[in-house]
């Protein structure tokens, strides 16, 4: 349990002294990103930092340049009060700027990752992953030395923050956690506020996919566009439109060729709109369990 009242920050100054002041007191501080519409999820990866931290910071900002023109990013949720209640006794600091404190006029700094970044999400959402990693750059330079904790629920993103990490030098130990999902499966999106109960029961069909790609390959199905097949199967029967059902090496995100065999483990990850809601899940062969348990 952290300091019972939650201190809310709003400029990077503050973050930055805030940080500052827990190294200096000897404290590894944890930090969580954030665009806030907090769920069981998040605080997942908040009680992850806190565990591995003794000064714990969570950034909430719905970051603008990540989103493309006819994506969601005007009626994304936006609840400050009720996030940091969900925070409370958790974290010691949260960060929610404005957004002109994170973009100040004459800002043109962007920040590119290139290979990890360009299949998958990448393909449909071109301008996303220069904004993610943008945003968290600039995050990383306020917060400094840290464990940040991200989900493997972006898997993507988690991938492509890892290689930033790496080639630029940051001071970040990065630290992925597994999906937290609800009892029937559905892995927890803040997205999920969009989706009408018909949808919601039709967004099952992400995990029905990812389940059949994990039992056709514990049944000993090795070749990548079979075990693909099996889950876009499944995704087409609940989706109203599928951006991608993709077999990916685990670690370079590249998705496998046709005719390619699956050795050792790789990603099954998925992207499919129902209703007007863009949803995400994968899992890792070899690694993960089926969201839905084994489907014969
Ligand atoms: P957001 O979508 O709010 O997610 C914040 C973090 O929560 C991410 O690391 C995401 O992977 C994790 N997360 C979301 N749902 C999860 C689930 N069901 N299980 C485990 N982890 C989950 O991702 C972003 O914000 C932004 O792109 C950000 C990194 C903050 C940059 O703007």
């Amino acid at each position: 349990m952290r300091a019972s009242s939650l201190r809310v920050v709003r400029t990077p100054d503050e973050l930055r002294a805030a940080c500052d002041g827990a190294r200096a007191r000897g404290e590894r501080v944890g930090f969580v990103p954030t665009m806030g519409a907090l769920h069981e999820g998040h605080l997942a990866l908040v009680h992850e930092a806190s565990r591995r931290s003794g000064f714990v910071v969570a950034s909430i900002f719905v970051n603008p340049t990540q989103f493309g023109p006819t994506e969601d990013f005007a009626r994304y949720p936006r609840d400050l009060g009720a996030d940091c209640k969900k925070l409370e006794g958790s974290v010691d600091v949260v960060f929610a700027p404005e957004q002109g404190a994170m973009y100040p006029g004459g800002d043109e700094t962007r920040v590119r990752v290139t290979e990890t970044a360009a299949h998958l999400c990448g393909r449909f959402r071109p301008v996303h992953f220069e904004g993610v990693c943008t945003v968290v750059a600039k995050l990383f330079g306020l917060v400094g030395s840290c464990t940040a904790v991200f989900g493997r629920k972006d898997y993507q993103q988690l991938a492509v923050i890892r290689r930033l990490v790496r080639d630029l030098f940051l001071p970040v130990e990065v630290i992925g956690h597994p999906i937290v999902r609800e009892p029937d499966g559905l892995a927890l999106s803040s997205r999920h506020a969009y989706l009408s109960a018909e949808e919601r029961a039709r967004a099952l069909c992400l995990a029905r996919g990812l389940s059949a790609a994990v039992a056709a390959f514990e049944a000993g199905e090795l070749d990548a566009a079979a075990v693909r097949a099996r889950a876009r199967a499944e995704v087409e029967r609940g989706a109203d439109r599928v951006d991608y059902v993709e077999v990916a090496d685990a670690d370079r995100v590249v998705p496998l060729e046709d005719g390619a065999k699956i050795e050792g483990r790789a990603l099954v990850a998925i992207a499919c709109h129902v209703g007007k809601t863009r949803l995400i899940d994968n899992v890792v062969l070899g690694e993960d369990p089926a969201p839905l348990g084994l489907i014969a």
